[in-house]
């Protein structure tokens, strides 16, 4: 029997790396699974990497940062399955350029760090923040909602970075929207755990996924961030799954509020 048989998990991102490999581990482990992303194409391959695995999937077309795309996709999953039990909330992006439904890696990095701080327009801070904070909240609330409505003990798994907390390691956009994440992730915990409902946030460090792939043409860059991973290698998609899978089952039933950090060994201070 496995540890998520008979639920059903809504991933958010569920098109892209670290989302698809949690769609594939949960499933792995008996999970019906819910995919939103804005990547259709992509969440085919999700739909029918579960379906390999016995397990039932459905897609629907979801902008994180739309209150109303939201609320549709989770009615969505109650239609369709009855019930949410586990979230994942990994639609993210790195800048606002690499918005989701749009295959290929990011634009490069301005490596200039006066320049990236000074002139990074209002756009690229409004849009970040949008997408990865406040679909999150968005996510959050609207999950927990049904949650709460239909009396399941849920597991909400909001995906941070080590950006949250090591300024080193994102953008300024993108470190202020983790950061925001994992204090979310404590508020969420704070609010909702009288409802039995657990909410924890991954912190990943360096991961091989879409949104890393513009290291592949930055070798100089690769090397001087993974002098920081004491394993000195990119983490996998997978890896970060089995954290998911272990707050999504019972195995964390006494974690809530906390972050796990899948890193490597990420050692700045
Ligand atoms: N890859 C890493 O090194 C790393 C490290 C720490 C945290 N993370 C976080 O993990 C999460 C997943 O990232 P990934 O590495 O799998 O990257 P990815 O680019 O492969 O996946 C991100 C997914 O989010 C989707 N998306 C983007 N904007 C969206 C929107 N507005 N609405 C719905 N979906 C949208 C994309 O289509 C894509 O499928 C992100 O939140 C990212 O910030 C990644």
């Amino acid at each position: 029997m496995g540890q998520l048989e008979g639920k059903v998990a809504v991933v958010t991102g569920g098109a892209g790396g670290i989302g698809r490999a949690c769609c594939e581990r949960f499933a792995e482990e008996g999970a019906d699974i819910v995919v939103a992303d804005l990547f259709d194409e992509a969440a085919m391959d999700t739909i029918e990497a579960v379906e390999k695995r016995g397990r039932r999937a459905t897609y629907m077309r979801t902008d994180a940062s739309s209150p109303t795309d939201t609320g549709t996709v989770m009615q969505h999953a109650i239609d369709t399955f009855g019930a949410i039990d586990v979230l994942v909330t990994a639609a993210g992006i790195a800048t606002a350029d690499h918005a989701g439904g749009r295959p290929g890696p990011p634009a490069p990095i301005e490596r200039d760090p006066i320049r990236r701080f000074t002139d990074s327009p209002l756009a690229e801070w409004q849009r970040v923040l949008d997408v990865n904070l406040t679909g999150t909240l968005l996510a959050v609330q609207a999950a927990a909602r049904w949650m709460v409505a239909l009396g399941r003990r849920g597991s909400i798994i909001t995906i941070a970075s080590i950006a949250a907390k090591h300024p080193e390691a994102g953008g300024p956009a993108y470190s202020v929207s983790k950061a925001g994440v994992w204090m979310l992730t404590k508020q969420a915990a704070l609010a909702l755990g009288p409802a039995g409902i657990r909410v924890n946030a991954i912190g990943p460090g360096f991961i091989e996924s879409n949104m890393t792939a513009v290291l592949r043409g930055m070798p100089e860059l690769e090397q001087q961030l993974l002098g920081s991973v004491a394993l000195g290698r990119l983490g996998s998609a997978r890896e970060v799954a089995n954290a998911a899978l272990f707050l999504a089952s019972d195995q964390s039933s006494y974690f809530t509020g906390e972050m796990l950090h899948p890193d490597g060994g990420f050692y700045t201070d």
